[in-house]
């Protein structure tokens, strides 16, 4: 992987000396990718699936093309089971409205997910009179199978398992072949949240077998408002139709329509077709430099971080301690200083982009004590000198107290 020739790639990186380590929130976009939504915009900015003139002959064929591109990337069978989305928490909610649940139906949750895994269950709670349970992780603060085991042999009526993919909280990754597994084996159905996973790491459906999975583009070096949401195609005739009108019928009366099939059926109204394409670009981009070669550039980067700053006092590392379990996250506090100050300080001295706050995780915050955390989040355009000047930067910052 030869980074300084990537870094060429990313137009913000080659104009600025920004330091940006806030890619768990939204990666940087090649201009790859910047290029080809221009490119159907200035060229065939035109309705897909609807007229049969030659621009829209040609944009249904590159949308269809990004669909395949994404489908490949994912490695799902058939390019049908991807939906297109404006974000995973789209496709999470667009499982939670259609998936038929009735009184009692329990969904099963770990303790450590986003907003967009939490809420959606929570809302059926109150309009479905669901059940949502929690799997609590164990000492170490990893997901325990055996908790699983027991929670789910001993529920009634388990209709779905839910569960984030990578965290991004601290990049830990859960073990979902073992959960999708177990779940299985007791009819339950699966969905995981690969927001943080999908552009880090390889993603294979066909392995892992799971029957929802969703992804954001815009964390995977794509545009914004873009995702998809896999399903797989034997479940269609389980789900309720979502958003309903153009482009979800093949036919329609008075009084009565017939649907369409997958993905269609739930891809309501003109879509985001520019974004859709760029989103295929993205998946190739990414494919082209090696999730494999990501992963072990993150533990990398990850490892500089950790170490760098062992002997910070004060310094405490939110999450697992382990920088070869958290892919490309370093989460952190210092002692003294609100996580929001820390922030600001990096951003406004040294240009160094990091998050700070909850990080849509309140529910795993509020049950420790805690009010918040830095997280700073690499990527493959990061190299090691970025680590090392924000290693030397929150020393500096350390001292300041
Ligand atoms: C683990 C996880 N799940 C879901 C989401 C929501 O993603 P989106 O903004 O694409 O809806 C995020 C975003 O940060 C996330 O990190």
């Amino acid at each position: 992987m030869d980074i300084e020739k990537i870094r060429k790639d990313f137009p913000i990186l080659e104009n600025t000396n920004i330091i940006y380590m806030d890619s768990a929130c939204m990666s940087l976009r090649p201009v790859q990718v910047i290029e080809s939504m221009e490119d159907y915009y200035r060229n065939f900015p035109a309705c897909i699936g609807r007229s049969s003139h030659k621009l829209g002959n040609k944009a249904s064929l590159e949308f269809e093309k990004a669909r395949e591109r994404v489908k490949n990337y994912l490695g799902a069978k058939n390019a049908k089971e991807i939906i297109f989305t404006r974000n995973s928490t789209e496709g999470i909610n667009l499982i939670a409205r259609t998936l038929r649940f009735g009184e009692g139906d329990t969904v099963i949750t770990t303790d450590r997910e986003h907003n967009s895994n939490l809420l959606p269950w929570q809302e059926l709670i109150k309009r479905r009179g669901i059940v949502h349970k929690v799997v609590p992780s164990n000492e170490e603060e990893k997901f325990d199978l055996e908790t699983l085991k027991e929670i789910i042999s001993k529920t009634d009526k388990v209709k779905l398992v839910s569960v984030v993919h990578t965290s991004n909280l601290d990049g830990y990754t859960l073990p979902v072949g073992d959960i999708i597994k177990i779940s299985h084996e007791h009819g339950a159905l699966v969905l995981i949240d690969g927001a943080q996973s999908a552009g880090h790491k390889p993603v294979n459906l066909k392995e892992l077998d799971p029957d929802f999975f969703v992804m954001s583009s815009h964390k995977a070096c794509g545009p914004s408002g873009m995702g998809c949401l896999y399903v797989r195609e034997s479940i269609l005739e389980k789900l309720e139709p979502f958003l309903v009108g153009g482009g979800t019928v093949y036919n329609s009366w008075y009084d009565k329509a017939n649907y369409e099939e997958l993905p269609l059926r739930f891809e309501a109204g003109l879509q985001n077709i520019a974004g859709a394409i760029g989103f295929g670009v993205a998946c190739e981009y990414i494919e082209n430099i090696g999730r494999e070669n990501i992963k072990k550039h993150e533990e990398n980067l990850n490892k500089i971080l950790t170490e760098g700053t062992e002997d910070i006092e004060g310094l405490e590392i939110v999450g697992l301690r382990d920088y070869r379990e958290r892919s490309g996250i370093f989460n952190f506090n210092l002692e003294g200083i609100n996580s929001h100050e820390v922030a600001l300080l990096l951003d406004n001295i040294k240009n160094i982009t990091v998050r700070s706050g909850m990080h849509c995780l309140h529910s795993w915050f509020n049950s420790r004590g805690i009010n918040g955390s830095v997280r700073a989040s690499v990527y493959f355009y990061n190299n090691e000198e970025e680590t090392e000047i924000l290693v030397e930067s929150l020393k500096g910052i350390a001292r300041l107290r």
